[in-house]
């Protein structure tokens, strides 16, 4: 059996995720976690939160919260609502797990013994109200360069000068507010990413099949030389990963914590451990080339802006190691989605966030809208209008009036159970052939994952079977050829079934009541479309579903419009 393991950038712990953020990785990882099941294949799909560094203990603070606790309160938030737009995760991890403490420290030990770390110096500023040192965002002043008061200590936001904390005039902290600022010396740990830059070269290089995006990134980032800049993966925080070498203290660092961007992708192998501890399963031969991992295809999702760390950051730390960790074998990035003429803004509360989204439809409008317009080529934008015009003519006028027709219709010339008789003749030999072709390019593009693409193949087998009905008319043959109308019906109503199972990674809600309402008990992935659409024999007993998908009317469309076009409250 084929294994394929997935994982989708694991979203920040600070805060409900935006439309944008569930396009931009988790929702397309779905789809094809969900494919690649449907397909036969046992499949690992893996999130988690994001829990570390000082975002998540500024968040804390507003929120009045002591840091842990935050973090546990939003990670069940996010899960609730990732379980409603019905993300299948094998697992849904927390960067903050024991398992994951345990790993980063051991590969900043493999890293060390392997000479790929080394300590230096560095002046940063120190806060002593808040008895911390302060990153370089967190030192507010005034700009030296045009005057303005609250530029902040990397960049002056009004006049764009690059700066460093030390430039700015009357500097205070971000945090308090205290202008009790000192600069003192700290230690950080480096990892030497430059030492590895042949080896990641080689690495890139070997790899077939890459998005542009993909590779152009990496290839940037890699010869040009910023990306792999040695990378300090230590900073003095409290909350974090304590730095160890393995199970041993490293003398120098006490009360220092690895760096966000170190231990996040970590987690992801983590959280096959907290799987694994969780259910008794193996977690090794998803991960170990050693022991069974060689026969993985492991595919990750993410935003452009997560490139670089997957393509050299990760890598770096995995094969630094010199262990035989599992690499990723593709890796799908995406563009952004942006909102009604601007971006969705997690600090302005721009757009519409996941749980706005459910309270006011089911996932399973969000999901195809949102995977039928992801921004694989280009940015893309999500507007109102758009929204109402694409979802009620692909699921309310296609998918839903066709299922609403045909068992309606049956139900009311042959009662509720699948009739017998007739032929549909060529009509029904031309259809059975325009299917065949359109499952197998939607396959094509799934496989691929092409998923705009995918969703216009989708879409198609939807409108080819509405147009096949529209055709035969078996509300008019049923006056004066009853037999041949039954056939008609009967390739109808397995047609349900079809789109059921195919539409399934798209929309699981509505594709799940559609079996029900259709009482199939199995539903395999189609190989043969002629011996799928004789599924369902005559005198097979089904039930008329409940409409399907509400049309979105142009008074909610205003009103939706109105609601989201501020700041989040
Ligand atoms: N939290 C990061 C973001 O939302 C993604 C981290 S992905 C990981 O951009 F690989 F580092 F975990
Ligand atoms: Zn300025």
């Amino acid at each position: 059996m084929a294994r394929t393991l997935i994982t989708s950038a694991i979203p920040y712990i600070n805060g409900i995720k935006h439309l944008g953020n569930l396009i931009g990785s988790q929702l397309p990882a779905d789809l094809y976690a969900r494919y690649r099941r449907a397909r036969g294949d046992e499949v690992m799909f893996i999130c988690a939160t994001d829990e570390h560094g000082t975002p998540a203990e500024l968040a804390a603070a507003k929120a009045g919260k002591p840091v842990a606790e935050y973090c546990a309160e939003m990670w069940q938030v996010q899960k609730d609502l990732a379980d409603g737009f019905r993300l299948s995760f094998d697992h849904f991890g927390r960067s903050s797990s024991p398992q994951n403490h345990r790993l980063t420290q051991h590969f900043a030990g493999r890293l060390d013994a392997a000479g790929l770390i080394e300590e230096r110096a560095s002046r940063q500023v120190y806060s002593v109200a808040d008895n911390r040192f302060l990153p370089d965002r967190y030192v507010e002043g005034t700009c030296p360069n045009c005057g303005y008061d609250r530029a902040r200590g990397d960049q002056c936001e009004n006049c764009t000068k690059q700066l460093d904390p030390t430039d700015l005039i009357d500097p205070r902290s971000a945090i308090s507010g205290s202008t009790d600022l000192e600069v003192r010396e700290t230690k950080h740990l480096y990892l030497l990413q430059s030492r590895l830059r042949d080896r990641l070269d080689a690495w890139i290089d070997g790899q077939e099949g890459w998005p542009v995006l993909t590779t152009s990134i990496a290839k940037k980032w890699l010869h040009d030389g910023d990306g792999l800049q040695d990378r300090g993966i230590t900073r003095d925080l409290e909350w974090g990963v304590p730095v160890r070498k393995g199970d041993q203290p490293w003398p120098g660092m006490e009360g220092k914590v690895f760096y966000v961007w170190f231990d996040a992708p970590i987690e992801y192998i983590a959280a096959t451990n907290e799987w694994a501890d969780a259910t008794g399963g193996d977690w090794r031969r998803w991960w170990r080339t050693d022991e069974g991992a060689d026969d993985v295809r492991y595919v990750q999702f993410m935003g452009k802006d997560n490139v670089p760390f997957h393509t050299l950051s990760f890598p770096a730390t995995l094969l630094g190691s010199g262990e035989p960790w599992k690499t990723v074998d593709y890796l799908k990035s995406f563009n952004y989605l942006n909102y009604d003429g601007g971006q969705f803004s997690t600090s302005q509360g721009r757009g519409v966030f996941m749980d706005q989204a459910l309270e006011i439809l089911p996932a399973d409008y969000w999901r195809w809208w949102l995977l039928s317009h992801v921004p694989e080529t280009s940015d893309t934008e999500f507007t109102w209008t758009a929204f109402q015009t694409d979802v009620n003519k692909d699921l309310a006028d296609v998918l839903g009036n066709f299922v609403s027709r045909v068992t309606k219709f049956c139900r009311s010339k042959f009662g509720e159970v699948v009739p017998e008789g007739g032929s549909t003749g060529d009509a029904g030999v031309i259809l059975v052939r325009r299917l065949s072709e359109g499952l197998a390019r939607y396959e094509a593009h799934m496989d691929a994952i092409e998923i705009r693409k995918a969703a216009a193949e989708l879409r198609a087998m939807w409108v080819a079977g509405n147009e096949y009905l529209q055709e035969a008319g078996p509300w008019t043959v049923f006056k004066t050829d009853p037999e041949t109308a039954a056939a008609q019906v009967r390739l109808a109503l397995n047609l349900i079934r079809f789109y059921a199972i195919v539409s399934a990674p798209f929309i699981p809600d509505a594709s799940a009541r559609m079996l029900a309402s259709m009482r199939a008990g199995e539903a395999d992935w189609p190989t043969d479309v002629a011996a799928a659409l004789e599924a369902l024999p005559p005198g097979h007993a089904f039930e008329v579903p409940e409409v399907l998908f509400a049309k979105i009317t142009d008074e909610e469309r205003e009103d939706w419009a109105t609601r989201f076009s501020g700041t989040r409250t």
